[in-house]
């Protein structure tokens, strides 16, 4: 984990080996400075049989200043250094996981839910962000000052330095403790933070149905639990971290207190002067607040250590759909064939949803299907660009197996508007271009009127550069669906799909666009999920799907006559039709 986290810090080397390598410079202007101090003291002022020596104590006061200024420079660069290495850092970090995220097959985007990867972008690359600069910085200066510090004590006074030799051992116990409890802790914190982010997320894109269901109360209540149950684990999480607070300042003073008596002590029997205990205070404060940092990093770093292992999770995961060795770039045409196909959302044995399809499109027909909810229509036909792949047998479009092609290129070719569909904020024209780039006006102009979508576009004062907002929330849900019809028609495929794609779309326009389609563009294979027979009727074949296996392949006719399921579909239909 950490050898894939090292590799995002690029180009920012240089300023990460800096930054550790001027705090040390300042930790060891530091360390000279009660040395020196000692000094002035015990040979300048008292120097000269206790008259002072006055030549002397100017020498020593300048090469303090020029320390003390010496040690701000060097703080100053390493400050600079730090913030630059790790806002570099998190910025690549960021970078990665972002394009690893494009890369997720839909089944790596059914395992991370959007929420959850929104909180490890943000929050938790934050997290590490800090810890990063901390560690360039503070971890090397709290350890440096201790060891610099303990050495200069030891120098001065050993037997008084043996105060802190007793301190050490308790306070590590503390740490430990700590170290070990708070990791398992905030891992909880931060799931419910995805929990919360889910909770908040959901109903700001569903505000419109928790408004006109008069839900918000219990949207409310939904959100206080969550946000609540943060509270709980985040005050038990800081719970546990105060310790080391009070742990601390009772290790600090306690052995100040003892420095303090023995050296007084020494003072008087004349083993030591009046300057080493200055400068053995001195010390002992660095060595106890370097401590206190330091302990303080521990803690920071065993909750950075949920962030990091939540951040690795979305870097390590590798999409499962790969570009064969040698792919094939050209999809001959637009024949489908499905042999033998069982495939399950879930891990193997667990329920099959497609159940043994063996199924034969050639390229150019019309095929419709049918079948309730939930009877895998869906993923079915998202078997045919490749956005999952089969667990058993196997898919062929124009003869050749889905996995041998190069994933973009059989894409390009099969166009597929999805039941979920989605526009972007952008103008009409930039959603359309995502269906091809470079189409020309004429191009998208032609696409919308056999998808239907002309003649509302023009109607709108600003045309086709009118703008959608998020999730096309300022256009009908039937002319969204045109819309995303016409972005599919725009990439030329040789197989189109449309899940449920009129289904807001009334029968006339909706006769209208297949009209269209049958004259327009008679070598595309089209495959229609409808939940309306009038929308399949005259297809080819029309397929009817019954959980997850074909049920019946046939003409309409064929399937009235002889299929039971279509039959009944179809009369329920007839007498809504009938009764309007
Ligand atoms: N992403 C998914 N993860 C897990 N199960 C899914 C997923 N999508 C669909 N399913 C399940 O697969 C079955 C078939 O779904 P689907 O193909 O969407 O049906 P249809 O399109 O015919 O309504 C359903 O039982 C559904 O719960
Ligand atoms: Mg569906």
């Amino acid at each position: 984990m950490l050898k894939r986290l090292a590799k995002c810090i690029r180009e920012y080397k240089l300023p990460s080996i800096i930054a550790p390598i001027t705090i040390m410079l300042e930790v060891a202007m530091e360390v000279i400075i009660p040395i020196l101090m000692a000094e002035l003291i015990d040979n300048g002022i008292q120097g000269n049989g206790g008259a002072g020596d006055m030549p002397y104590v100017l020498k020593i006061g300048i090469i303090l200043i020029v320390c003390c200024v010496l040690s701000m420079l060097f703080g100053i660069i390493s400050g600079r250094c730090a913030a630059k290495a790790s806002t570099g850092f998190a910025k690549n970090v960021r970078h990665d996981m972002y394009y690893n995220i494009q890369n997720f097959s839909f089944k790596s985007i059914d395992k991370f839910s959007t929420s959850s990867l929104v909180t490890r972008l943000t929050t938790d690359v934050s997290n590490l962000q800090n810890t990063y600069q901390m560690l360039i910085r503070i971890a090397f200066r709290s350890p440096a000052i201790f060891v610099f510090s303990l050495v200069m004590a030891f120098k001065v006074n050993a037997s008084l330095s043996l105060v802190f030799l007793c301190i050490i051992p308790i306070l590590a116990l503390g740490l430990l403790y700590i170290m070990g409890n708070a990791h398992p802790i905030f891992r909880r914190v931060f799931k419910t933070y995805d929990k919360l982010n889910n909770v908040v997320q959901e109903n700001l894109r569903g505000i419109r149905v928790v408004k006109s269901y008069v839900r918000a109360d219990y949207e409310i209540e939904k959100f206080e639990d969550v946000s609540g149950d943060i509270y709980k684990k985040f005050s038990r999480a800081e719970k546990l971290v105060a310790i080391n607070a009070p742990l601390m300042q009772s290790c600090m003073y306690g052995s100040m207190l003892l420095v303090a008596w023995f050296g007084s002590k020494l003072i008087v029997s004349s083993t030591m002067t009046q300057g080493e205990l200055l400068s053995m205070i001195t010390y002992s404060m660095q060595i106890l607040s370097s401590l206190m940092m330091l302990s303080m990093n521990i803690v920071m770093i065993s909750i950075s250590r949920a962030s990091a292992e939540r951040i690795y999770e979305v870097l390590a995961e590798e999409t499962d759909l790969t570009n064969p060795e040698n792919p094939v770039f050209v999809v001959e045409d637009g024949s489908i064939q499905f042999e033998k196909v069982c495939f399950s959302y879930g891990k193997k044995g667990a329920g099959l949803c497609l159940d043994n399809i063996d199924l034969k499109i050639n390229s150019g027909e019309t095929v419709g299907i049918i079948g309730g909810t939930g009877s895998a229509k869906s993923t079915l036909i998202s078997m045919i660009p490749r956005l999952y792949d089969v667990q058993s047998g196997s898919v062929k479009v124009g003869g050749k197996d889905v996995r041998e092609y190069d994933i973009t290129a059989l894409r390009n070719e099969v166009a597929i508007v999805l039941q979920k569909n989605e526009l972007f904020s952008g103008t009409i024209k930039e959603n359309l271009r995502w269906g091809n780039e470079n189409a020309t006006d004429e191009e998208i102009i032609h696409a919308c009127k056999l998808a239907q979508a002309d003649g509302f576009i023009t109607s709108f004062p600003k045309g086709y550069d009118t703008y959608i907002e998020q999730g096309g929330s300022n256009v009908s849900g039937g002319q969204k669906q045109r819309l995303c019809i016409a972005r599919a028609l725009l990439k030329n495929p040789k197989i189109l799909i449309l899940d449920d794609s009129t289904s807001a779309v009334d029968t006339a326009t909706d006769a209208s666009i297949r009209k269209a389609f049958a004259e327009e563009i008679p070598g595309t294979t089209k495959l229609i999920i409808a939940q309306r027979i009038s929308s399949v009727q005259f297809a080819d074949k029309i397929i009817v799907l019954d959980n997850g296996k074909i049920n019946a392949v046939g003409t309409h006719e064929e399937l009235l006559a002889g299929n039971e399921i279509y039959r009944e579909v179809y009369l329920s239909q007839q007498k809504g039709g009938n009764e309007k």
